[in-house]
């Protein structure tokens, strides 16, 4: 059997088997998801009010593994997003948030524009052919939507289209109104694969077992799933029936949106290691007061599907298990996303 064959997942549910547990446990298939999926994808860098104070803001692009370090700057009402390598010799240009007109590298004194422009280096008065193009530093692709900023290394997979639905369908959401609140900020690690955490938000079958508190405040029979390009919706009636007790956007590969009447809340999934996983969990609440009870349920929640995660990620290592069948009714997202992954590698 090619390695290949090994990952196919068939289009139809009803006879489908879920991904190969091998998939879960090799390195060579990690490294295919971080280059072709997460370098070619749009993710989320950050919020524009990330720039109340600064105008240039430091980040690493999936920190423990791609690791790329950049820059997002603000000009008059530009953002955008460059490489954060300095074209001489390759130090970092800026360490910390700051406010300044230029970049100026504290290796050798390289001067830059905002826009990752080359300006002036001292030193290089005799230097022949210079400056080239090559001294200016990389441009990243940028794309903002509602505050949030989204950037993409390779720019090769379509998955904002996402964006769209949610335009559509929340057109009361009041975006204008969330704020970020970077207290409520969580980070989690957790000892399981990336992907097997994602396939756990794509499926509510296992509310009713996992979560009793969740499951007591939904509707369980009103559970929809939708399938949409490169991401899932799934939504669900509070117990009045009259009212969506949440919406759960997943964006292909790792970002939830999760959308209550308090606000926003935002995962966001990326792998440290075929056996651990970081998830942050970022709240946009509408007013701070109202949301902390909400939010303290959600981190319940959160907390007993890692429990789950970490089950499937000891058990999937087993000489006994190597894959399943998808339940055609409950699990349509969990196969869409197998689907994705398959087609990647
Ligand atoms: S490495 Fe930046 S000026 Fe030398
Ligand atoms: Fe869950």
């Amino acid at each position: 059997m090619s390695i290949k064959s090994k990952y196919i997942i068939k289009d139809n549910i009803n006879q489908a088997m879920t991904m190969h547990a091998d998939y879960y446990t090799n390195q060579d298939m990690l490294d295919i998801a971080i280059e072709k999926i997460f370098s070619s994808s749009w993710q989320l860098a950050s919020y524009a009010n990330c720039f109340d104070n600064n105008n240039i803001i430091p980040i690493d692009f999936l920190e423990n593994t791609i690791n790329e370090p950049l820059l997002l700057t603000k000009e008059k009402d530009k953002i955008r997003c460059i490489s954060n390598v300095c074209t001489h010799r390759g130090h970092l240009v800026c360490n910390e948030n700051k406010k300044s007109k230029s970049l100026v590298c504290r290796y050798h004194g390289r001067v830059f524009n905002l826009d990752g422009k080359f300006k002036k280096a001292p030193g290089f008065e005799n230097a022949q052919n210079f400056p080239s193009r090559k001294e200016n530093l990389n441009e990243i692709k940028v794309k903002e939507w509602n505050n949030f900023i989204f950037i993409s290394l390779n720019n090769t997979i379509n998955n904002l289209s996402i964006l769209d639905d949610i335009k559509l369908r929340l057109n009361k959401f009041p975006f204008n109104k969330i704020k970020y609140n970077e207290k409520l900020t969580d980070i989690f690690e957790i000892d399981t694969h990336w992907a097997m955490y994602c396939e756990n938000y794509l499926e509510g079958f296992h509310v009713p077992f996992v979560h009793k508190g969740l499951s007591s405040e939904i509707d369980n029979h009103s559970y929809e799933t939708k399938i949409l390009e490169n991401g899932v919706l799934q939504y669900a009636k509070d117990l009045t029936g009259a009212d969506i007790y949440g919406y759960y956007y997943w964006i292909f590969p790792n970002i939830m949106l999760n959308f209550y009447a308090w606000g926003l809340s935002v995962n966001i999934v990326e792998p440290i290691s075929i056996n651990r996983t970081k998830v942050k969990f970022i709240y946009f609440p509408i007013d701070d007061s109202s949301s902390s009870k909400e939010i303290k349920n959600l981190i319940q929640v959160e907390l007993e599907d890692q429990d789950v995660v970490k089950s499937v990620h000891r058990g999937i290592q087993s000489r006994y298990y190597e894959r399943g069948r998808y339940s055609p009714k409950y699990e349509k997202g969990v196969h869409y996303f197998h689907q994705l992954l398959s087609k990647s590698i």
